[in-house]
């Protein structure tokens, strides 16, 4: 038996069971009855192979895939979307997303603007594709049904976990420079090996990744940084000379310099680091994109210094202001997401500085303040931020960012400073003094706020409002 009959005879039940699914048994019978023949592809069959959950199925169909997808839809009594330009067509029912498509000659163009030209076979489809282990079909035809159709040897390539194009990788590639992307983000994913020259021609094109959307670009960018460990796709996207034209800012952390004998770490590895920390703990991309930004600052605040050494001061800060600027240069969204990212570049040395010295109340209310309900994601990115080699330092930190959490437990039971909302508002301020909006509103609210703060009073409404009159007084009022 070969090793095609092999996995079908392993796959069968699955198969089986997926063929029986509403949704598939119509289609596989309305193909049958339109006399076209038709297949599951793609990034079903290989996930279906590797047993990963997969939600979207892509048919093929031989002919046209708009025609079947309409009858199928009317059967089922549901809507379905045609975009006509791009001879596609997408239904949902049972809880299954199908799209459907016809095979063509051309190119694979689901996003590119132009109309396709030549429809063909299965085959050509295939050769098409980007890469062996994404060119699988299952067939729904009769005759061979719930076969496994496999030009180019793509279950070996996904047995031995290897990413390889099924054709030349410079047309491959040419057809659409996203792929190079995509190749190091199934590498990271799936935790397998672009092969060599699949490789060389990633560093051969790199420099056309220009004509690709930077939308494309990012929404593979966010998978790789999803991936369990992130490291490996952005070493292999600075490799193959992809992070240079994607995302220079950061390049620029790579490398070590060397002045009097003192060196600094090398910034690029460290952050890839502090990323896979990061990611061992948590699935919150944002977080993850705080953990890729939090030293982006490093290169620009960079000195030397004849008694310190290398200083990299205000990075946090520079860190903070470059995050909009990073995230509108790849087009991320700028909402609340952007502002979250700022936030945790902003005090991701506070917890730090809070362990080396003694950790007082007011420092620790300041940073619930200052946090509040993104607290504990900073200092999840803290600890993930120790990355020395020495096991003593670690120890340290980590356990000093132990007492800080117990700390931080403790004031925020007491004190609530976590949402702080000010327990004097406004309107009783100017009620109380007759006053409308004014320069002495927000100073008494301000001086409120910092009492509370240094804990020269409660967070509560009759200490605050005991003390807007001492200020108020001050004041003049
Ligand atoms: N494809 C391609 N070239 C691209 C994008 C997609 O050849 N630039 C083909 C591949 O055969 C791929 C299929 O279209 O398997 C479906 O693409 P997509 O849904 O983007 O990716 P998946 O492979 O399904 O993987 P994932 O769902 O993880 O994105």
């Amino acid at each position: 038996m070969d090793k095609k009959t092999i996995l079908e005879t392993v796959l069968k039940d699955e198969i089986l069971q997926l063929l029986s699914h509403p949704t598939l048994k119509t289609i596989k019978e309305t193909v049958q009855l339109e006399n076209v023949r038709a297949y599951i592809i793609g990034g079903y069959v290989r996930d279906l192979i590797l047993q990963r959950p997969s939600k979207d199925i892509d048919i093929v169909v031989e002919g046209c895939g708009i025609d079947i997808a309409e009858k199928v839809a009317e059967k089922f009594g549901v809507q379905v979307n045609v975009f006509k330009n791009f001879g596609t067509a997408m239904l949902k029912t049972h809880e299954m997303e199908v799209e459907f498509v016809g095979a063509r000659k051309e190119s694979y163009r689901r996003e590119s603007r132009k109309p396709i030209v030549e429809n063909g076979s299965l085959e050509d489809d295939q050769n098409r594709r980007d890469f062996t282990i994404n060119a699988l079909a299952i067939s729904l035809n009769k005759g061979d049904l719930g076969s496994i159709v496999d030009p180019f040897d793509g279950i070996t390539d996904l047995e031995k976990k290897l990413i390889r194009t099924p054709q030349n990788p410079d047309i491959t590639f040419s057809d659409d420079p996203l792929r190079m992307i995509r190749a190091i983000r199934f590498a990271a994913q799936l935790n397998f090996t672009i092969v060599e020259d699949t490789f060389e021609a990633i560093r051969r094109n790199a420099g056309r990744i220009e004509i690709v959307s930077k939308e494309r670009i990012c929404e593979e960018l966010n998978k790789i940084i999803m991936s369990g460990k992130p490291s490996t796709g952005f070493e292999l996207l600075e490799k193959s000379g992809l992070l240079r034209q994607i995302f220079p800012q950061l390049l620029l952390l790579k490398g070590v310099e060397s002045k009097n004998g003192k060196r600094h770490k090398d910034n690029f590895e460290h952050t890839l680091q502090v990323l896979d920390n990061v990611a061992e703990k948590s699935d919150n991309l944002w977080l993850r994109w705080a953990a890729l930004l939090h030293d982006i600052a490093k290169p620009a605040t960079k000195k030397f210094d004849d008694k310190l050494g290398w200083t990299f001061h205000g990075h946090e800060f520079l860190g903070s202001k470059m995050t909009p600027g990073i995230f509108k240069y790849l087009k991320l969204p700028l909402n609340e997401k952007m502002k979250y990212v700022q936030k945790l570049v902003l005090l991701h040395l506070r917890p730090i500085v809070l362990a080396q010295e003694e950790v007082t109340d007011s420092a620790i209310r300041r940073l619930l303040f200052d946090a509040g309900d993104d607290i504990d994601d900073l200092m999840l990115l803290c600890d993930a931020d120790i990355t020395s080699k020495n096991r003593k330092t670690v120890d340290k930190y980590l356990s000093n960012f132990q007492l800080v959490r117990t700390k931080l437990k403790e004031i925020e039971e007491k004190d609530a400073i976590r949402n702080f909302q000010p327990p004097v508002s406004g309107e009783v301020i100017m009620e109380t003094y007759g006053i409308g909006p004014s320069k002495e509103v927000g100073l008494i609210k301000n001086a409120i706020k910092e009492a509370i703060l240094d804990g020269i009073i409660k967070n509560n409404y009759e200490e605050a409002y005991n003390y807007m009159k001492i200020e108020a007084e001050k004041l003049g009022l």
